[in-house]
């Protein structure tokens, strides 16, 4: 791989970051075989661009870098397919399939055994044709009524997928590969995961999702959408001959780097045929696209050519399409779900209904605001779809249906798992329950939090154990931690070693075992003297990290005071704007809460207070205070800490409004800069008896 220490003159680097960057999309998208990471693509693209803009006289129509071309001005053109882009019969039943074979048979006199097809998955995107000459993409077009469609080139072209220029050698003069252009469903669920955090309309399955894409006028759209490509098929051929079958053409068509599903199979006989539709509904949820059936398709094209046509259908193919997934039921209660971390999902509890072969009684509704946006309520008649693996979802309400009086749905006030309060922060999409060290559905992530190096770091007690020691029942609440003893830990020990069909290690090496749970005894006893940032910051409430616990402790002094300090109080401090200040309010106007960190303090967990709040009516509270050159004494952090203990603030840079600034050995700049605004200036010797003076 080129790179940029490489002495190669420009135009050689551009051609082989050009060749590495083909080569992995090649290995990406046809081998499904990556060999490098999204970064190193990135840096091989940007070092593209680079020397590109560097030498505009090496940029060529097809560099990697030209995917994403100029808008589109007053829709697309038509495009006339040399060959018509036909549809294909669909079958539902295995008698159709039966049918269909049947008819082979007797066309061509041939018997079920010996009629070879390649089978296929259905891709559930939009069909497009791309043509290319002397290997070069030239023209994308759309479907559209299989005669004319529309020429979305430029769309097509910020496809990665899409070869720009075929590999290896002896390409037709003209040949229009056709396939799918679909949506990836993991890309897919990002795509709306964003597009509900952002508050935007979200896509209703991946097949729209392509669809849509393609049809932006602004290519840059498009660049930004996840699309990736299949091939199934060749229109129009000039200039050289296809082998005599179609899976030979398709892996013919991989070599030029086009992609063609790696599900693409060989089937011989109807049974043949069956067995891979078997397979591959089974398949269907795990695919990483979406499929709405196979495909079968006679495989020697003489076969195929006998067997001709009827209205715009091959003879020689069918669909078989998988059972629906969108299907309508009625809605009978709108509940939440609380997550591991406190969010509050709302879902719909369904009559049963099948989609795609499974049996649905729940689909999600994501937050408050899909709620508002669908407006579905209790009593409504929805359409459900299952995408793929992902949980059910509502699509969309029958609004003709809807009963008379059915009330909008709102979210509950208090958690159904634990009884707090649900409290949504203003411009967060996401409700939580604010019950989050007592509330079951939360326990775990809470106690594993609490217990993590930075939080009271009691060492050993990761995630497993406290997953074992939920599970067993030895722990509900963060306090019972401090209650453990020994024998808890060997029980819960024997208990998960049964459990995972494990010689029992407490049997098999007493000694071990009991060293194992005397160091967790210790380390929970050792995590009991803390101090108070690390304590509120082991709390967990939504927001609140390192730097804000500690700026919280150093503001309030002591835990009280944070506790009876009101939105507005919080907002003073440092790095606290109004949704963290109400997420820390909410937290503690919470009882359970508030008997939850009693019952911390009762088992002994404590730490060092400072008895006022020194910060604030500290004697330089208000006071700017700037540092600058190297303090003998004291690191720079620990005299800023020290410094903001007392209530100043410590700023970066010297201006007028700065109080004084401390100078140390070597000062530079900053100290010119203070001496020309007439700023006072301290030495070190001035600062430590401040300090001292102040118990700090
Ligand atoms: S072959 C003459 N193969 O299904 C046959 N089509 O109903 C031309 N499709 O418009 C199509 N996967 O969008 C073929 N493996 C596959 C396919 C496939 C999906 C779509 C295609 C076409 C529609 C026909």
């Amino acid at each position: 791989m080129p790179t940029k220490q490489d002495g190669r003159p420009p135009k050689q680097r551009v051609a082989g970051l050009r060749a590495a960057i083909e080569d992995a999309n090649y290995r990406y998208y046809v081998l499904d075989d990556p060999d490098i990471s999204d970064a190193e693509y990135d840096s091989l693209m940007r070092e593209l661009e680079a020397l590109e803009d560097a030498h505009p006289e090496l940029a060529t129509p097809d560099s990697p870098t030209r995917r994403v071309g100029a808008r589109a001005t007053g829709g697309f053109a038509e495009v006339r397919h040399a060959m018509a882009m036909l549809s294909l019969s669909n079958a539902f039943s295995d008698e159709e399939v039966a049918g269909f074979v049947r008819r082979i048979e007797q066309m061509l006199g041939l018997t079920d055994p010996e009629l070879a097809f390649s089978v296929e998955p259905k891709l559930d995107g939009l069909a497009i044709s791309l043509r290319y000459e002397a290997g070069a993409f030239v023209q994308g077009a759309t479907r559209g009524d299989g005669t004319v469609g529309e020429d979305v080139t430029a769309n097509l072209c910020t496809i990665r997928a899409i070869p720009l220029k075929l590999r290896g050698s002896h390409h037709p003069k003209v040949i229009e590969v056709r396939g799918e252009v679909y949506m990836p469903k993991a890309a897919f669920e990002v795509f709306n995961e964003r597009a509900r955090e952002r508050g935007e309309r979200t896509l209703a399955n991946p097949r729209n999702g392509a669809a849509g894409s393609l049809r932006q006028l602004d290519p840059g759209v498009t660049a930004r959408r996840p699309l990736a490509f299949y091939a199934y098929a060749v229109g129009e051929v000039q200039g050289a001959s296809l082998p005599d079958t179609h899976s030979a053409t398709l892996a013919q068509l991989r070599r030029w780097g086009l992609p063609v599903s790696p599900q693409v199979e060989h089937a011989q006989g109807l049974q043949g045929l069956l067995d891979y539709y078997r397979r591959m509904g089974d398949q269907r949820d795990s695919l990483p696209y979406e499929i709405d059936g196979v495909v079968y398709k006679l495989d020697r094209y003489d076969q195929q050519n006998e067997m001709g046509y009827v209205s715009r259908a091959p003879r020689w193919a069918l669909a078989h399409k998988f059972p629906a997934q969108e299907r309508s039921t009625v809605v009978e209660s709108i509940e939440i779900n609380i997550g591991r971390t406190g969010a509050a999902t709302p879902f719909a509890v369904m009559q049963p209904v099948q989609v795609g072969g499974v049996t649905v009684t729940k689909a999600t509704l994501h937050n408050i605001d899909q709620v508002a946006r669908l407006d579905v309520r209790a009593g409504d008649t929805v359409i459900v779809r299952r995408a793929g693996d992902v949980i059910p979802e509502v699509v969309r309400v029958n609004l003709e249906r809807r009963p008379r009086g059915a009330k909008p749905w709102h979210m509950p006030s208090h958690c159904p798992v634990c009884g707090s309060a649900i409290v949504r922060e203003e411009g967060e999409s996401v409700a939580r329950c604010t019950g989050g060290l007592v509330c079951a559905a939360q326990r775990k992530e809470a106690i594993v939090h609490f217990a993590s190096r930075r939080a009271l770091d009691i060492d050993g007690l990761g995630d497993r154990n406290i997953e074992d020691l939920i599970a067993f029942d030895c722990v509900h609440s963060i306090a019972d931690l401090y209650a453990l003893t020994l024998d808890d830990f060997l029980r819960m020990k024997r208990l998960a070693d049964e459990r995972d069909g494990r010689t029992p290690e407490v049997a098999k090496k007493g000694k071990v075992a009991t060293r194992w749970a005397e160091k967790l005894v210790d380390a929970i006893e050792a995590s009991k003297d803390t101090t108070l940032e690390r304590f509120l910051y082991a709390l967990g409430i939504p927001e609140v990290g390192e730097a804000t616990a500690k700026a919280l402790a150093r503001h309030f002094g002591s835990l009280d005071a944070l506790m009876d300090a009101g939105e507005a109080e919080l907002t003073e401090v440092s790095d606290v704007g109004p949704i963290v200040a109400g997420h820390i309010a909410a937290f503690f106007a919470e009882h359970r809460n508030r008997g939850a960190i009693a019952a911390l303090r009762k088992a002994g967990v404590h730490w060092q207070e400072s008895s006022a709040r020194l910060a604030a009516g500290g004697p330089l509270a208000g006071q700017t205070v700037v540092l600058t050159g190297t303090l003998a004494s004291l690191g720079r952090e620990e005299a800023k800490d020290r410094l903001e203990a007392l209530g100043a603030k410590v700023a970066g840079s010297v201006s007028k409004k700065t109080s004084f600034v401390v100078a140390g050995e070597a000062a530079g700049s900053k100290l010119d800069k203070a001496q020309s605004l007439g700023v006072e200036i301290w030495d070190e010797a001035k600062l430590l008896a401040l300090l001292k003076a102040h118990g700090h």
